[in-house]
């Protein structure tokens, strides 16, 4: 049969996309606006900026799509967009306009958890992870073990109680005066790192459960650093050696990997799986690459990254997560509802 065409929206937070997906999981356009930049100068994603560049963004990136698909708003069947979570304003940016372009259009609107976005786009990847698979999914904004068993068919083991993975790197980071966004860059340092040297706590290690803390990591970090530096109080920028920042980094990093490993490795014990899924921006870690590629090799466990263009936020995940979902559900498209569906 012809497939469907749906056309998706992300705004969740400092990336605009805009993709074209079928029913039969095909990319047929994407285009993509990344506000780091923007955001740069504050060293924090500023939500008001990102809701008002989200509505300047959103139609030209809209354009910029269909002419790669070398298709018309006329062609679409169902128009996409992420509900939430996210930042509110940016969230609404993103519905307002999804929501009026398919009333405009008479086209149903299908609304996608962003989350849902993440756990899925990994089966863009090849090789792509068959269901049942576990998920680990670490970013800026979230921290979570999924068992994905089939597409709609997803359960939450656990979750981080307070900051998200790459919030922590970013936060670190910061703290010891490196650039925005701070992971990366917190990383490249703890390469030349002693990871041996500063004893950092490894929070919930040790838990029954398969959730995660990290602000007080972050905390430990903070106090170490002060006293590196010889002082009382916590000051913007804190005098510090070459060596003791890579060391600290390289501390602070061995103490996320453990704790991230041992979670992967209790949760796909508890699943069964014998595949896991990286996704989201901390999974471009590179020791945290090889630490689970060890654990999960030895316990026969076959481990996806999907390229990071993919882990990272992205129209396209909204849109083929809808198409994935209409071609199950051919119903979704008399959904004539226009009202918006954000939730924070
Ligand atoms: O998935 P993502 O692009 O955006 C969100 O939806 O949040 O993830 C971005 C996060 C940032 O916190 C960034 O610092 C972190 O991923 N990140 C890294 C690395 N590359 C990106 N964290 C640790 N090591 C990296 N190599
Ligand atoms: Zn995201």
């Amino acid at each position: 049969s012809k497939p469907r065409v749906v056309l998706g929206f992300e705004s969740s937070c400092d990336e605009t996309g805009v993709a074209i997906c079928n029913t039969h999981g095909e990319i047929l356009g994407q285009a993509l606006h990344s506000q780091i930049r923007m955001h740069k100068d504050y060293g924090g994603v500023v939500p008001e900026l990102a809701s008002r560049d989200h509505i300047r963004r959103l139609e030209p990136l809209m354009k910029e799509a269909l002419a790669q698909a070398g298709l018309e708003l006329k062609d679409m069947d169902a128009i996409a967009v992420t509900a939430g979570p996210g930042l509110p304003g940016a969230l609404m940016a993103g519905s307002a306009f999804a929501c009026s372009l398919a009333f405009g259009l008479q086209l149903p609107v299908i609304p996608v958890h962003h989350l849902e976005g993440h756990l899925l786009s990994p089966l863009l990847a090849d090789p792509a992870p068959a269901f049942p698979f576990t998920a680990l999914l670490v970013s800026g904004g979230h921290s979570q073990l999924m068992a994905v068993n089939e597409l709609g068919s997803y359960e939450l083991l656990g979750e981080t109680l307070d900051d998200a993975a790459g919030e922590a790197f970013d936060k670190t980071a910061k703290m010891i005066g490196l650039p925005y966004p701070g992971g990366p860059a917190l990383a490249k340092l703890a390469e030349v790192g002693d990871g041996q040297r500063f004893a950092f706590p490894r929070p919930m290690l040790h838990s029954k459960n398969l959730d995660f803390s990290f602000s007080g990591l972050k905390t430990a970090v903070l106090t170490t650093a002060m006293k590196l530096a010889g002082l009382d109080q916590p000051t913007e920028t804190m005098q510090l050696t070459d060596t003791d920042k890579a060391d600290l980094c390289a501390s602070f990093q061995n103490a996320v990997v453990e704790v991230l490993v041992k979670k992967c490795m209790s949760a796909a014990a508890q699943t069964g799986h014998k595949r896991l899924v990286v996704a989201g921006g901390v999974g471009a870690n590179i020791a945290l690459r090889q630490a689970l590629q060890t654990q999960a090799s030895k316990a026969g466990i076959a481990v996806y990254f999907p390229p990071l263009s993919l882990c990272t936020d992205n129209g396209v995940m909204i849109a083929f997560a809808a198409a994935l979902r209409l071609a199950k559900q051919p119903e979704l498209l008399n959904n004539r509802s226009y009202s918006m569906t954000t939730h924070p």
